[in-house]
């Protein structure tokens, strides 16, 4: 054995291009290319420790037993890293976060990267990062990106091998906030990995994956020219067209509330009267409000007064997961 045990920590991502729906389910082969800002200030730390004694994996979430779900979920995910690896021994995993789950952020994004990372070194596995992006996919789709710090592009591919993310810009590269209106904690009645199944059965999925390399280009040029203007219409764009399949698909999933509705007329409102500010927002009611740094702190508080909002979270560009010593 490489090393008995591993900490570290990972950040979650919000999609400013959509990964929605699979080539291949098994392995989390998206149907098509995203991109990705990781969130900086929010955490999910894991402990990993390879423990021959056990005859089963035992996952704690901010110190309590897991739901039996989450723990199904990470023994599938240390089942692939154990046939990789060819090492067969069972794990104790301590995970914990300073967000709330269920708040509109993902949180699986950055638990299954930082895993990744700590399965990696106690399997002894390659700790390059494109190697470490395609692992931490077969947890979460979306945890590829938070490998990575910044800006970044998770090339769909066609396989495990050609499936994986890459930085495009680093954080210092252009001051975006996120400013995330929570309007509701409740656990989502569908999850998005039962989501990303279901994605076929809308007769608009074909039109926004074959659409979707053209919006990655722009929403790619908006970042890297630092254009606000641009990466708002094709951020909004992309954000409605997934939720125009969600709605549309066979059993619909409807995932916004009355006051997801009214926060993104109030960002349009406040838009027209010279705001930077644009919305996204993912498999839930919670509604991502990007702003540069400097208007941040007035997005913030017009965001709290709003009738409904029971917190803002306020994240601006982060790191990639890397290791906590000790
Ligand atoms: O990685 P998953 O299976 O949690 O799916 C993420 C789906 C969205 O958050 C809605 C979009 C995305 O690209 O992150």
């Amino acid at each position: 054995m490489n090393s008995f045990a591993a900490t570290t920590v990972a950040h979650p991502n919000i999609a400013l291009i959509k990964y929605w729906g699979n080539l291949d389910d098994e392995w989390n082969i998206p149907a098509n290319s995203s991109l990705s800002m990781t969130l900086g200030k929010l955490w999910t730390q894991v402990r990993l420790v390879a423990d021959q004694q056990l005859d089963r994996d035992l996952l704690r979430i901010d110190g309590a037993i897991a739901s039996p779900e989450a723990q199904a979920r990470v023994s599938q995910f240390l089942d692939q890293i154990r046939r990789l690896s060819g090492k067969a021994f069972f794990c104790r995993i301590e995970s914990s976060s300073n967000f709330p789950r269920g708040s509109g952020i993902a949180s699986s994004a950055a638990a299954f990267a930082a895993l990744a990372l700590a399965a990696a070194r106690v399997f002894g596995l390659s700790t390059e990062p494109q190697e470490l992006s395609r692992l931490a996919r077969l947890g979460s789709g979306s945890a590829c990106r938070s490998i990575f710090g910044g800006f970044v592009e998770w090339i769909g591919g066609q396989d495990h091998r050609s499936s994986y993310a890459v930085p495009i810009a680093p954080p210092q590269h252009w001051e975006l906030v996120d400013c995330v209106a929570v309007v509701s904690t409740a656990h989502k009645a569908v999850s998005s990995r039962a989501g990303h199944r279901l994605a076929k059965t809308s007769p608009l999925q074909p039109c926004r994956v074959q659409s979707a390399p053209q919006r990655l280009e722009a929403c790619r040029r908006a970042i890297l020219e630092r254009d606000f203007e641009l990466l708002t219409q094709v951020v909004e764009l992309d954000s409605n067209l997934m939720h125009s399949v969600m709605m549309t698909s066979q059993p619909p999933l409807f995932y916004w509330q009355a006051e997801t509705l009214g926060i993104m007329e109030l960002v349009r409102q406040w838009r027209s009267e010279g705001a930077a500010v644009c919305y996204t927002i993912d498999a839930g009611p919670n509604v991502h409000v990007l702003t540069l740094a400097d208007q941040a702190e007035r997005v913030r508080e017009k965001l709290s007064q709003i009738n409904g909002v029971q917190t803002v979270i306020v994240a601006p560009v982060g790191e990639g997961a890397s290791f906590v010593e000790g």
